[in-house]
């Protein structure tokens, strides 16, 4: 059994909501799927000892919030070069947050992203039926990434 470690940061809920399927849809696969909030990182250690990561941020301002860079910088240091990643967030009409997670993850830690892209909903679709099931299935395409 793989470990996927799910790392969101989220203000109304939507994203955590997010981040609670996509962990459903890991377990879909017979994988752990861990949740945690961005504070509960405290340093590069916290990161070790996983197969996969996905991590979640909404867009506020047509960025990712302040937190989440400080986070991005630390996830630097843990060396995940060549493992599982995704991103995903939610939003209402510009959504740039999940796809600057992906794409450092990508381009700069080097990781094996999954091909579906980034996970973007938009808030109203959350916590709806097609909402929920892209969550699930986005957990479940990382999931089966892990032999
Ligand atoms: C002050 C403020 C700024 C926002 N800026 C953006 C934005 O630039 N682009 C966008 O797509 N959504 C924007 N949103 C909408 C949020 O991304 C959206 O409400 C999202 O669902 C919040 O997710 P959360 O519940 O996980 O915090 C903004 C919301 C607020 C309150």
């Amino acid at each position: 059994m793989g470990k996927v470690l799910i790392v969101y940061f989220s203000v109304t809920g939507k994203t955590k909501t997010m981040a609670e399927f996509i962990a459903e849809g890991v377990r879909f696969t017979g994988n752990e799927g861990e949740i945690k909030k961005i504070n509960e990182i405290k340093d590069v250690n916290a990161l070790n000892g996983y197969d996969a990561y996905i991590f979640g941020c909404p867009t506020y301002h047509k960025d990712i919030t302040e937190n989440m860079k400080t986070f991005l910088f630390l996830a630097k240091n843990a060396n995940l070069e060549g493992k599982i990643g995704g991103a995903f967030g939610s939003h209402t009409h510009s959504g740039e947050a999940p796809k600057i997670i992906y794409e450092t993850m990508e381009h700069v830690y080097k990781m094996n992203m999954v091909n579906l892209g980034y996970l973007l909903l938009k808030e109203g679709q959350v916590g709806t039926f097609e909402g929920n099931r892209a969550c699930q299935d986005y957990g479940r395409a990382v999931g089966n990434m892990i032999v």
